[in-house]
């Protein structure tokens, strides 16, 4: 997969992409991810990007011109499968949606900010846009990175053990069970006894009640 992000803070986003899985992910060629910088794409040397609304109002919003000179000259270069925006207001990132963009051969995606981008951007270039939860962050650039995450970690390989994203909380819709290792006891603080077994159809029922009385008390919309 390759994954291209157009973000005015390049800077803010790279972290998450140069640690632990999803850094192995990117070293193993299993994807590539490329920031772009809007300023690069700028009006003039002052680097000017964004500009007041029309009809008046707090905020600077996004100019079309560098975005369409940064988006066509990489949709001309490749084909995309979904061109994202992220943005607050727009329907939420679930797991399903995870899962099928995963399953993309390339992304392209751009990151608001400010009061975010003249809405012919949106009707011109975006096939999908995507909000991570009902808050409103300062930027679209945690959130790319945090879409970035829930897709990379569902890429084959990516994941030492094939079996584990598929027993992730939410893949069935419903949270995940408690977990315990060693030791058996601390302090008296003591593992449920069934995991000690090795009785592992008994195991298997157990984490199934577990996961279900957990969605019943904390996400019981999950059920409905
Ligand atoms: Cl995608 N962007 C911003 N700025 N805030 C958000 C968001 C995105 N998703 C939730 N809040």
């Amino acid at each position: 997969m390759r994954i291209d992000i157009l973000t005015v803070s390049p800077e803010l986003m790279k972290s998450p992409f140069e640690h632990s899985i999803i850094k192995r992910a990117i070293d193993k060629q299993l994807v590539e991810v490329h920031f772009h910088n809007l300023r690069d794409y700028a009006l003039n040397r002052y680097g000017k990007i964004d500009d007041y609304q029309f009809g008046g109002g707090a905020g600077m919003v996004l100019m079309i011109e560098p975005i369409h000179k940064c988006l066509s000259k990489l949709m001309a270069e490749r084909r995309y499968d979904e061109v994202i925006y992220m943005t607050p207001d727009a329907g939420r990132l679930d797991q399903k949606c995870a899962n099928q963009l995963s399953t993309s051969e390339n992304l392209l995606i751009l990151t608001g900010h400010y009061k975010g981008v003249d809405q012919r951007v949106r009707d011109a270039y975006i096939t999908k846009e995507i909000s991570i939860g009902d808050y409103v962050l300062s930027g679209g650039e945690l959130a790319a990175a945090v879409l970035c995450d829930a897709i990379i970690r569902l890429i084959p390989g990516v994941l030492g053990d094939e079996t584990s994203a598929l027993t992730d909380s939410f893949q069935d819709n419903l949270l995940a069970p408690p977990v315990y290792t060693r030791p058996a006891d601390y302090l008296g603080m003591k593992v449920p006894e069934i995991l000690l077994t090795g009785d592992f159809s008994k195991i298997d029922e157990w984490r199934h009640e577990q996961s279900l009385k957990r969605t019943q008390e904390i996400r019981p919309d999950l059920l409905l």
